[in-house]
């Protein structure tokens, strides 16, 4: 016992209560798993108490909820397969599972991708061949009947969607999955469940202990006076933050829309409960949990009650329950807020690096998307050098294109500081992505207009924003070679910024948007659906057909993806920087890696543009090395980059 001796004051009086009651837990495993269990707990104890006890610690029962707490962990140790045990000590051996350059993203909703779990088993080999190895299932876990906000309105944990298949089909599928070394992530709720969830119904029938779970209140007063600061997340079809049920007589807070209740995370019970969740997920093959929506999870009056310190603390405390129980899970966050409040969530100062191993950048698919637009990549690099440097230990979730709107979360400072108006031009995106601004080439629509603040946050596939959509219908070749282009660039912006790049189903072959949701009353006032079609398998089956649009994107695409996994520089680990070359059309970045630099550029326009040889001299780079063409780059005191070109440079 080595980290024991680390432990505060404080927390050693804690642990070695919670240490006697595991080992009556833990009398079931074999010694050495038992000894396993116990130097993990010893490892990751500070990091639990101390998320744990600046949330819950003033409570007189705080010692004994720690206790409590730690018996579950360890019956979820107990009760963890064989398999899973191994796997364990691999990723306890190979903490930068997730980081390598090898690990490539593949999401999709699992009934538009294979109809079923088991359905999904047929497309193995095209995941295979993709080069995933790492999987977002969306959603499995039971949501509630009718309207469910695309599965993220859960009214059962612990079962599967029966549509979808069943809890032994989720086994079993990550199961195969991990046979190809491919992992499985899946989504936690956090921040909320269904109104049909247990939970939820004991809470109306009136049952103090589940009352508990949820923020309900008498009458206006306390919702009141927190609307006063709190934003509008679906401004549009659920107004306001509270709901008035009926069968209560109460008011109950629901972020997002009516029928999704948001849990009381100050009530120590709930994050049991998820403890409980995660524990039995995990031990059914889980290795990726995305935790969803987490910016919400504390309220406080007086703010927008997002981002709060207790939210990090919260994220914290289960990454350690996670890391001592079942370590081979991996946390991602989702939590699509501006630049200034995500690197939180990788944890900072006395968080840093304990908070989450993967969160998504939300900036950088936002800057992408304003660079693509407007042919500037002056307000991209400012808004990502910005950013400060991350912990060696966590991934970037890069990505183009998700199941979810694009808000333009860009600060009116990082507008001003390239002399925009940060109102101006999200306003100028937002015509630009819906397809209103003269000339544009996307084909998307305006998602939650918030007349009180001017906000249009956007819907669309990434082929439809990119204009393939557009040129397709127009017949143009020249504007359809242009939009590829576009989209390839996004994508090697995407997975050449060295976190886990995350493809969003159908954007590998240039899928455009579907409108047939409209059809569907569950779904038509929802326009996100129109980015989330039914897998075409007839349009994947082209991807091998040369000439057709499906096999450009894809084809390119693999020239990408192929690139990164022999690139060691990507792993994620290399420190990288945003490099400002004082030029407008180029984007680059740096990253610094023992083998030598790699420098990435990015011509954001459809014109030929030139970056000085001196700024690759900086770097020790006289005779680059394109990892992309995998070729040797000719450099007569500039390089020249083609439209959309992208070049990796080692
Ligand atoms: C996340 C999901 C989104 C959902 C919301 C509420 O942002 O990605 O689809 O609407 O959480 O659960």
């Amino acid at each position: 016992m080595q980290n024991v001796l680390f432990l505060t004051a404080d927390a050693r009086g804690r642990f070695e209560r919670a240490l006697v009651a595991a080992r009556e837990e833990l009398a079931a495993l074999a010694p050495r798993d038992r000894d396993l269990f116990e130097a993990r707990l010893e490892r990751w104890f500070q990091h639990l108490d101390d998320g744990l006890a600046a949330v819950y610690g003033r409570r007189p029962d705080f010692a004994e909820f720690v206790e409590r707490l730690v018996r579950a962990l360890a019956r979820h140790a107990v009760a963890r397969p064989e398999p899973l045990k191994r796997l364990d000590l691999e990723r306890d051996l190979t903490p930068d599972w997730f980081q390598r350059e090898r690990m490539v993203g593949y999401v999709f909703y699992v009934e538009r991708f294979g109809g079923t779990l088991r359905g999904v088993l047929e497309h193995l080999d095209y995941l295979e061949e993709l080069g995933a190895t790492y999987v977002h299932l969306m959603y499995v876990l039971r949501p509630r009947e009718g309207e469910n906000d695309g599965g993220y309105a859960i009214a059962d944990y612990l079962d599967v969607d029966p549509r979808l298949g069943t809890i032994d089909d989720l086994t079993a599928l990550c199961e195969a999955l991990r046979e190809r070394g491919i992992a499985t992530c899946v989504d936690l709720v956090l921040n909320h469940c269904a109104d049909t969830h247990a939970w939820a119904q004991a809470a109306r029938a009136g049952d103090e202990r589940y009352r508990g779970y949820f923020y309900t209140y008498p009458d206006r007063q306390e919702p009141d006076a927190f609307e006063r600061t709190l934003p509008e997340v679906f401004p549009d079809f659920a107004p306001g933050n509270f709901t008035w049920d009926e069968a209560m007589g109460r008011w109950v807070w629901t972020t997002f829309n009516a029928y999704q209740w948001d849990l009381a995370w100050s009530n120590p019970e709930v994050f049991l409960e998820v403890v409980e969740i995660m524990g039995a997920l995990a031990n059914r093959g889980v290795d990726v949990f995305r935790m969803d929506a987490v910016a919400f999870l504390w309220k406080r009056l007086g703010t927008d009650s997002q981002n709060q310190p207790e939210v990090h603390d919260l994220l914290q405390a289960l990454r350690a329950c996670s890391k001592i129980a079942t370590p081979a899970v991996a946390h991602k966050a989702e939590a699509i807020v501006s630049p200034g409040d995500l690197i939180h969530y990788f944890g900072t100062g006395r968080r840093y690096g304990k908070v989450a191993n993967v969160a998504y950048h939300n900036s950088l698919m936002v800057q992408t998307w304003s660079a693509l637009a407007s042919r500037d990549a002056r307000l991209m690099t400012h808004a990502l050098r910005a950013f400060p440097p991350t912990p060696s230990s966590i991934a970037w979730g890069c990505y183009v294109r998700c199941h979810d709107d694009i808000g333009w979360a860009i600060t009116d400072e990082d507008a001003a500081a390239v002399g925009l108006s940060g109102a101006a031009h999200r306003s100028f995106l937002s015509d630009f992505y819906s397809g209103q601004f003269p000339g544009t080439f996307a084909r998307g629509a305006v998602f939650q207009y918030n007349p009180a603040t001017g906000d249009r946050r956007i819907s669309g596939s990434c082929a439809s924003l990119a204009g393939i959509e557009a040129a397709l219908d127009a017949g143009d070749e020249q504007a359809l070679a242009l939009a590829i282009e576009r989209v390839l660039w996004a994508h090697a912006v995407a997975v050449g910024f060295g976190g886990i790049p995350l493809l969003y189903m159908g954007d590998e072959f240039g899928l455009v948007s579907d409108h047939g949701y409209l059809l569907d009353p569950d779904r038509s006032a929802d326009n996100r659906w129109m980015h989330r079609p039914a897998m075409d398998w007839t349009a994947a089956d082209r991807r091998h057909l040369p000439g057709t649009v499906e096999a450009r994107v894809y084809h390119g695409l693999a020239t990408i993806l192929r690139a990164r996994s022999r690139t060691p520089h990507l792993h994620a680990q290399t420190p990288q920087e945003v490099l400002d070359l004082g030029h407008e059309r180029v984007f680059a970045t740096l990253r610094r890696h023992p083998l030598g630099p790699m420098v990435g550029l990015y011509n954001v326009t459809e014109d030929v543009q030139r970056v000085s040889a001196t700024v690759l001299e900086a770097h020790g780079l006289g005779q680059p090395y394109d990892q992309l063409e995998q070729r040797f780059v000719d450099v007569r005191g500039s390089v020249l980059l083609r439209p959309y070109d992208r070049l990796w440079l080692v």
